[in-house]
């Protein structure tokens, strides 16, 4: 058991906080936005995440987890000191470093006594020397630290199950101790067997990049398919299966769609792409996966125009705000983007989600919400479904034909089968699904 402070509480702090206190450690979270913390002091959460309000109540209950204002303090009572703050994006690929320096400064300014610091935070390669260098300037290299870079691997919506049953963990670091050190914070997961990649800080670094970027590649891999199959009459769906069989490939995030989105793969891929090219080196494959994932977001666009040729003043109702299911985190949603497209055609936009339309609303705010999905859809010209939620798996659709102006729907999540929804009476365009073969010449689309 080790005492840990975790600075940062957004997801992956909390997230990170929660499951290492539930393997037993003594975990203070601390963040510089007070609120947050006494959101969570109240017993609530300021995200949302699946299963994390049980697994807090439930380790904060045994007194293995708190939520502090004293970030002093909590660091100066802790021997591990995770970072796990923001790292966001100028939008060229610049990662913000602010916050996580500003994190070690004040871990410097408190270093009492020997510590492992730990960043999670996703960040540039060379952030860990830097990060040894601003503390080693603050406190004057007294007493000892480690700096270990440990990035996460998480996804939103399944972020406990991924941390609880990870494929591995990485430790960055070129001291022992700090490893042995890690290894029984992460305790009966290291004893289960999980591989535990040792390395050291700037290969740690780059694994984080580099398997995001790899993710984004076959993302928009599959996307570039999915365009070709519409054109050809070939289907995805089988096309992906039948390559996912081939065990050096793999049948994961090989799922068409508008693109990828969320707070990691748009900034990763830039990040890497900065990267690379401050050390002279053109990044070809993630640039063109980074193009290929813009251009998407057009090709849903010209699918809708495909039912609704002329969209202005058009309504097209929008389900699923999103990035993915199991969040309502908005940030670089498909979504979003085309939704902001629509407006630009002078749409009417009515919306729904089950859980992000307040996030929207945030980055749009004159968009439409509607509580009800059948109520975004009335009289609607089109509907575009955008997020993969189970709920909009299960639409009524004779419900959904009587409130629509017009039968025709764009599932850019291939969630609907076309058969059925042709036999339902829809006019039904997916994600590389063209239409059954016999119409197929008649419309391309
Ligand atoms: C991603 C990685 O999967 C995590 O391993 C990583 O820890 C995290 O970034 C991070 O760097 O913090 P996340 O962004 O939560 O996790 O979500 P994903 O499930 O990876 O989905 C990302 C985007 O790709 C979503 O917009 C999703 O809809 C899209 N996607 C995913 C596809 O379009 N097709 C797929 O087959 C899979």
């Amino acid at each position: 058991m080790k005492n840990i402070c975790i600075m940062g509480t957004g997801y992956v702090g909390l997230v990170t906080g929660a499951c290492l206190s539930d393997l037993g450690n003594k975990v203070r979270c601390v963040d510089i936005d007070l609120k947050k913390i006494r959101i969570l002091n109240d017993g609530k959460l300021p995200i949302y995440e699946p299963g994390l309000q049980e697994l807090i109540n439930n380790n904060v209950s045994r007194e293995r987890l708190s939520f502090s204002e004293d970030i002093k303090g909590s660091i100066r009572d802790s021997e591990v000191v995770f970072i796990a703050v923001g790292t966001p994006s100028d939008g060229n690929g610049n990662v913000d470093l602010r916050y996580v320096e500003g994190a070690a400064e004040m871990i410097a300014q408190n270093l009492n006594d020997f510590k492992i610091i730990v960043n999670k935070s996703t960040v540039s390669v060379g952030t860990g020397r830097r990060l040894k260098e601003i503390i080693d300037d603050k406190s004057s290299g007294k007493p000892e630290f480690e700096i270990v870079s440990n990035p996460e691997f998480l996804r939103e919506g399944s972020a406990i199950n991924d941390f609880m049953h990870p494929d591995r963990i990485v430790i960055g670091t070129n001291s022992e101790k700090a490893f042995d050190i890690m290894t029984e914070i992460y305790g009966s997961l290291y004893l289960m067997e999980t591989p535990f990649i040792k390395t050291n800080v700037e290969t740690a670094e780059l694994i984080k990049y580099a398997s995001n970027a790899f993710l984004s590649v076959k993302i928009s891999f599959i996307n570039e398919i999915a365009n070709i199959c519409d054109k050809t009459g070939a289907d995805v769906h089988v096309v992906a299966k039948a390559m996912g069989l081939d065990g050096r490939i793999s049948p994961k995030f090989l799922h068409a769609g508008p693109g990828f989105g969320g707070s990691c793969f748009p900034k990763d891929t830039l990040g890497l792409v900065q990267l690379a090219k401050e050390r002279g080196i053109t990044p070809n494959l993630v640039e063109a996966a980074i193009k290929v994932n813009i251009n998407q977001r057009m090709v849903m666009v010209e699918k809708l125009k495909k039912l609704v040729p002329n969209l202005k003043g058009k309504t097209i109702a929008v389900l699923g705000l999103a990035f993915k299911p199991n969040t309502d985190d908005v940030r670089e949603s498909p979504a979003l983007d085309i939704i902001k497209i629509l407006l630009e055609e002078e749409c009417i936009v009515r919306a729904y989600d089950p859980v992000a339309m307040d996030n929207a609303k945030k980055s749009i705010p004159e968009l439409n919400c509607f509580d009800n999905m059948m109520d975004a859809c009335e009289g609607a010209d089109s509907v575009m479904i955008l997020t993969e939620w189970n709920e909009l798996r299960q639409i009524d659709l004779n419900m959904l034909k009587e409130r629509l102006g017009s039968p025709n729907i764009v599932d850019c999540r291939n969630i609907y089968d076309p058969k059925k929804m042709k036999d339902e009476g829809f006019n039904y365009l997916s994600v590389g699904r063209p239409l059954l073969k016999d119409e197929f010449n008649a419309v391309q689309v």
